[in-house]
Formats: structure tokens, sequence, C-alpha cells
């Protein structure tokens, strides 16, 4: 059981432009080897707002979740911009989910996992797809997520884009 649940802390809401210098703030600490411009933030925030979500404890941003519907198998480069959302999407695709140290162990990462997952429901996706890194696959499959490439599926092209990230990362998907 974690010792302070995050309601202490704050809570998650619909990010804003303005959570923008703070969400930066928080993805250059947590992914010092994954840097992403700011560019590529405001770009996903004005594509799908309703994918973006910042938590929150009055002003300071503690952290972040991004989302939005993609291609299946064919995630973004890192730090890329989309351009459009494709209108081919046929996946849910989670961006980052991103908190400061002091957020972990909470409860705040299960509950915005739960939140985009019904956000994908809601839209209608049979899947939700990410690119796991950091070491992160664990926490992903504590949440229903499998790792593609373990079950040998994993195609050239994918097998490139995922060595982008670097070479742990992993391509997972959960079914819904
Ligand atoms: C990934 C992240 C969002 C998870 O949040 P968290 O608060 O640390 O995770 P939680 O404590 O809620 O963990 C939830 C469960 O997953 C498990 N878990 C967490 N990290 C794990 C890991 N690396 N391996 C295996 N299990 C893990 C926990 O043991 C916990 O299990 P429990 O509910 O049975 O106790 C957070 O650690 C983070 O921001 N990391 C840096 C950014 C990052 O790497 N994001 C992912 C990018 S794809």
């Amino acid at each position: 059981m974690p010792e302070l649940s995050f309601e202490a802390k704050g809570q998650w809401r619909p990010m804003a432009a303005a959570d923008l210098p703070g969400v930066l703030a928080v993805a250059d600490r947590v992914h010092p080897a994954f840097p992403e411009d700011g560019a590529v933030f405001e770009e996903r925030l004005r594509l799908y707002p309703a994918g973006c979500l910042a938590f929150s404890s009055g002003a300071d941003v503690l952290g972040y979740a991004v989302s939005h519907p993609w291609r299946a198998f064919d995630p973004p480069a890192l730090n890329a911009r989309l351009g459009e959302l494709s209108r081919r999407s046929d996946t849910y695709y989670i961006h980052d989910v991103a908190l400061l140290p002091e957020l972990r162990g909470s409860g705040a990462a299960a509950l915005v996992v739960a939140l985009l997952i019904a956000r994908a429901r809601k839209e209608g996706f049979a899947t939700v797809s990410l690119v796991a890194v950091n070491g992160s696959a664990g926490f992903w499959a504590h949440h229903g997520f499998h790792d593609v490439a373990a079950r040998k599926v994993v195609d050239a092209a994918l097998a490139r884009k995922l060595r982008g990230y670097d070479d742990a990362a992993a391509f997972m998907v959960r079914t819904l």
C-alpha cells in the first residue's frame, strides 16, 4: 500500500497549454535519455487534447500523460511531430506517462492508466499500444500489456523504430 495517496498531493486533470513548461520540466527530469522538444508536446496537446492529462497540485505539475489514436504496430519515432492524426488509426497509443519520483508509489500511475484505457474504450479501440522505456515494461505488464517482441511477431521496420528509442525499448500491446 502506498504510504501517502496521490489525493494528498494533487489530482489528474486535463492538460492546458499553460501546463506545457511544467510538463517539459517533468520530462527533462524523468527522461534525460529520451529528450523531446516542447513542440512535440505542444502538437500532441493540440491534435488530441482528450488524451493529455496533467497531475498538479496548484500550479506545480508533478506528472503527465500523453496519448492519442494511432496506427497499430507503427509507433511514432522519438521526438517526432505527427503532422496530423492518422485517418487509419486502429489502436490507442500511449506516448508517455511520467511522474516525478515524489509521486511514484502513490496510486497516481494506476489511476491515469485506468483513465487512458477508459478513453480508448470510449473511442471504440480494440487495443492500446506503447513503447516501454526506462525499465517500465514490468509496470505495463502489471497493467495487462504484453511485450510483442517477446512473442516474436515484431517486424524489421518496427524493430528499427524501437532501436531509435534504445536497445531495451519494448513494444507492448493490451487487448481491450
Ligand atoms: C512508470 C511509472 C509511471 C510508474 O509509476 P509508479 O508510481 O512508479 O508505479 P506504481 O508504484 O503505481 O506501480 C504499480 C505496480 O506496478 C509495479 N511496478 C512498477 N514498476 C515496475 C517495474 N519496473 N517492474 C515491475 N513492476 C513494476 C509496482 O510494483 C506496482 O505493483 P503493486 O500495485 O502490486 O504494488 C513511474 O515509475 C515513472 O514515471 N517512471 C519514469 C517515466 C517512465 O519510464 N514512464 C514510462 C515510459 S513508457
